[in-house]
């Protein structure tokens, strides 16, 4: 299997580190240092020669932005769209869309990283229109950048800050309708972390809802050091965290997890000791009983047949048999901050998908991958900002 397990031991962030496939220049003009990242050439024709420009301190140089601290602001920026319910062909990419306001509790994050979860695709289809916010949707959840700007209230984090987070705090009821997939997202301080030093921007991206899943619904399952558990979908975005946490972090005895035959060594690879195979083996007929069931893919009622008695089974999505418990999860960055010292140990690490990251112009083909439920890990979207970025440097 050759997802990317990412854990790096760079420890000098501003300026920026580049990731392994890129590398960093500063240079210095009249009154402001800039600080680049350099990526390869990639397939994409737009990738190639893309610099990162995360920090520079500047004037205002057009009508269209504003100053703020060290960094300039446009009023409108590029962004992914839909105007209407439907399929990946209802996503646009524009450049005309207002820079989100920023409320006395939020700050405004220039987004390094964006990562995709299954909930934008399902909100995309309209599952959730009943509790949805308005449309148009600029989508996306999960974000890394660099803080820009901060409301009156905001005292834990200043401009230049690197964060990461869940920007809505509850996933399917009023979710924000300006997301993470644009070059700048407004989000209260209490959804955001400070981005552990290790680790880059796109292994950022890649944590926040899905190791929040992962953390809340072992918290509600009532789990804990000693207990045994098994996890059904172990290879994608929330159960690779689950698998990591309840080892790492909880200290369970046992962890099992399913996925199919090429990702077995990767199951392995983040802790579990039993991985098996769903496409040779059903689970329930197995003769393992555990002590927690963390159903991550929809089969719950499945799931309660491998359960011990008065144990629990957290159900993700799809159907729930007693005594099994559906859950959604609620960002708080508090978690982040609480697993910082995992991730910065390198105990827990981010699962990128191999296939991406997909570049900003490219978040189509990120979703239709997606959408195929066989990604590994977390779909990612980086660079972003770039042409942007690219545009000011031309200044
Ligand atoms: N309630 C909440 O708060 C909440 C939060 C986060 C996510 N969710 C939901 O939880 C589900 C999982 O999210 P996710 O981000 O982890 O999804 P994901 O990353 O898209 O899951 C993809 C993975 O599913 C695996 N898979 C497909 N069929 C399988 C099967 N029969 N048995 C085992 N694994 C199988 C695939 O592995 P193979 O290629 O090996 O099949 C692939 O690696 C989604 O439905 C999502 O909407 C709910």
């Amino acid at each position: 299997m050759e997802a990317l397990l990412s854990s790096t031991t760079t420890t000098h962030l501003r300026p920026p580190v580049p990731s392994s496939k890129s590398s960093l220049s500063t240079f210095t003009t009249s009154n402001r240092t800039h600080h680049l990242i350099h990526f390869p050439r990639k397939t994409s024709k737009s990738i190639h020669n893309r610099c990162l420009r995360v920090s520079a301190s500047s004037s205002p140089r057009s009508a269209t932005e504003t100053t703020v601290g060290s960094s300039t602001v446009p009023s409108q920026m590029k962004a992914w769209k839909y105007d209407e319910y439907g399929a990946v062909d209802v996503l646009k990419f524009v450049s005309d869309v207002t820079v989100p306001s920023v409320g006395d509790d939020q700050v405004l994050v220039k987004v390094v990283a964006a990562a995709l979860n299954p909930v934008d695709f399902k909100r995309r289809l309209g599952k959730f229109q009943a509790t949805d916010s308005a449309l148009p949707t600029v989508p996306g959840y999960d974000v890394a950048g660099v803080v820009v700007k901060v409301g009156k209230q905001v005292k834990g984090l200043k401009v230049g800050d690197e964060v990461y987070g869940d920007i809505s705090e509850k996933a399917l009821d009023g979710p924000k309708q300006s997301g993470s997939l644009a070059e700048y997202t407004a989000v209260e301080e209490k959804l955001l972390a400070l981005k552990p030093k290790n680790i880059d921007f796109v292994q950022a991206a890649s944590l926040p809802l899905a190791i929040e899943t992962a953390y809340e619904g072992l918290e509600r399952a009532g789990f804990s050091e000693g207990k045994s558990i098994l996890v059904l979908n172990g290879a994608g975005g929330v159960g690779s965290l689950v698998i990591q946490l309840a080892k790492q972090v909880f200290g369970a005895s046992k962890v099992a997890a399913t996925a199919s035959t090429s990702k077995l060594d990767l199951l392995k690879s983040l802790g579990a000791d039993l991985a098996i195979d769903y496409t040779k083996e059903n689970f329930d007929e197995l003769p393992d009983k555990y002590d927690v069931v963390y159903d991550a893919i929809g089969q719950g009622e499945k799931a309660v047949k491998v359960v011990k008695e008065g144990g629990s089974v957290v159900v993700l999505t799809g159907a729930v048999t007693p005594p099994g418990f559906r859950f959604v999860v609620t960002s708080t960055g508090a978690t982040l901050t609480k697993l910082n010292p995992y991730l910065e140990s390198g105990k827990v690490k981010a699962v990128i998908d191999p296939n991406g990251p997909f570049p900003f112009d490219r978040v189509k083909e990120a979703f239709s991958y997606l959408e195929t439920n066989r990604a590994t890990g977390k779909v990612v979207v980086y660079p972003i900002s770039e042409e942007y970025i690219l545009e000011k440097l031309a200044k």
